[in-house]
């Protein structure tokens, strides 16, 4: 009898259920079942919109597009065919894993279309093309545009030149928004109370934050958004070896939040106080990567309360340890893979291709 013989070294067979991420895995249903439907109407603030910085969502509007990425996650509305008419440049001029594939993922799953770039050496920038000139190329070629970019000041001089949409998938150490976006929507899966509910004092999070919003994109903008769910946050720690890693801009928006925010050099300190750990270690500054120190490092040895949970955006290192993955604090591969759902929600409202919706 002809059978499929396995791989000479390794027999690697997937079974269908094993497309769950390892780890924490909550139900998107909790976030359905937590809020009212889906509320167009707040949706349609995005439509024909930029995506530029976490500061352009309230509470309603980034809960409802957690919301619509559970029904897409749930497969609940139809949207395979959603924007099969539309085509999404991802241009990185800075290497990423996550964003760059889960936007591509997420609109080849709508049905549209995708044209990438990989590295700012396979464009004209190795030419020294000008990014007015590069803007006006994304206009002619795609209905919407991702860009990362080392430098801060790229987004803002694109958006002068982009007739079209534009996401902002990082630019240098300032924002990160639809990851922080992504961020949200794994710890309202995990906790719907937090974005729909008015937690008792005894119940609401301390929320550690193991990085610099001054120098790392996704910390920042996650703490922006973080600011808006405070009725339910006791209290953010920010975990770090900086006497101050805020930054000027962090300063202004915490500043002005009612929620304490404790600055600490030592983990082991609140470690065992902590509900939800966000974790990063490297930070693009200037000309390069660093890893802000090995001062600070979970693994599975950590005195982690028992319903911790620990996001981290990815890429590791050695801070946050392997043997934390197959436990139930790990909440990061569910943060990675609902990536692609809020992405296609944003698609979705941006494109005003609402129509989906039951
Ligand atoms: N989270 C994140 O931005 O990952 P990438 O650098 O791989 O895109």
């Amino acid at each position: 009898m002809v059978g499929i013989k396995p791989a000479a070294k390794v027999a690697h067979k997937v079974a269908p259920e094993s497309r769950q991420v390892i780890g924490c895995c909550p139900d998107p249903a909790n976030l359905i079942q937590a809020g009212r439907g889906v509320q167009l109407d707040v949706l349609k603030q995005l439509a024909h919109q930029s995506i530029l910085s976490a500061e352009q969502f309230d509470r309603e509007l980034l809960c409802e597009v957690c919301k619509l990425a559970a029904h897409i996650q749930l497969k609940q509305i139809s949207v395979g065919n959603a924007l099969h008419d539309k085509i999404l440049a991802a241009a990185f001029f800075e290497p990423s894993t996550r964003t760059r594939l889960s936007f591509e993922s997420a609109m080849l799953r709508l049905g549209g279309k995708t044209l990438s770039v990989a590295e700012a050496a396979s464009t004209g920038i190795a030419k020294g093309e000008s990014l007015l000139d590069i803007g006006q190329m994304f206009n002619s070629y795609a209905d919407v545009v991702v860009i990362r970019h080392t430098e801060q000041r790229a987004i803002q001089e694109l958006s002068q030149y982009l007739r079209i949409s534009m996401i902002n998938g990082g630019n240098g150490s300032d924002e990160h928004p639809t990851q922080a976006m992504a961020d949200w929507y794994a710890l309202l899966k995990w906790k719907p109370a937090l974005g729909f509910g008015h937690l008792p004092e005894t119940e609401r999070i301390h929320l550690g934050i193991v990085g610099t919003p001054g120098n790392m994109r996704t910390v920042k903008s996650f703490l922006m958004l973080s600011l808006l769910f405070m009725e339910n946050i006791r209290e953010i720690t920010i975990v770090s070896e900086m006497a101050d890693p805020l930054g000027e801009e962090a300063h202004e928006f915490c500043d002005s939040s009612p929620l304490p925010i404790r600055i600490v050099s030592d983990l082991q300190e609140v470690i065992e106080e902590l509900d939800v750990i966000y974790m990063n270690s490297i930070a693009y500054l200037g000309d390069g990567y660093r890893t802000l120190g090995t001062k600070f490092k979970l693994n599975s040895s950590s005195p982690l309360k028992q319903d911790t949970v620990i996001l981290h955006p990815l890429a590791r290192r050695d801070e946050l340890s392997v043997d934390l993955d197959a436990t139930d604090h790990n909440l990061y591969f569910n943060q990675a893979d609902g990536a692609v759902f809020i992405r296609q929600a944003l698609l979705l409202s941006i494109f005003d291709r609402l129509d989906v919706l039951p």
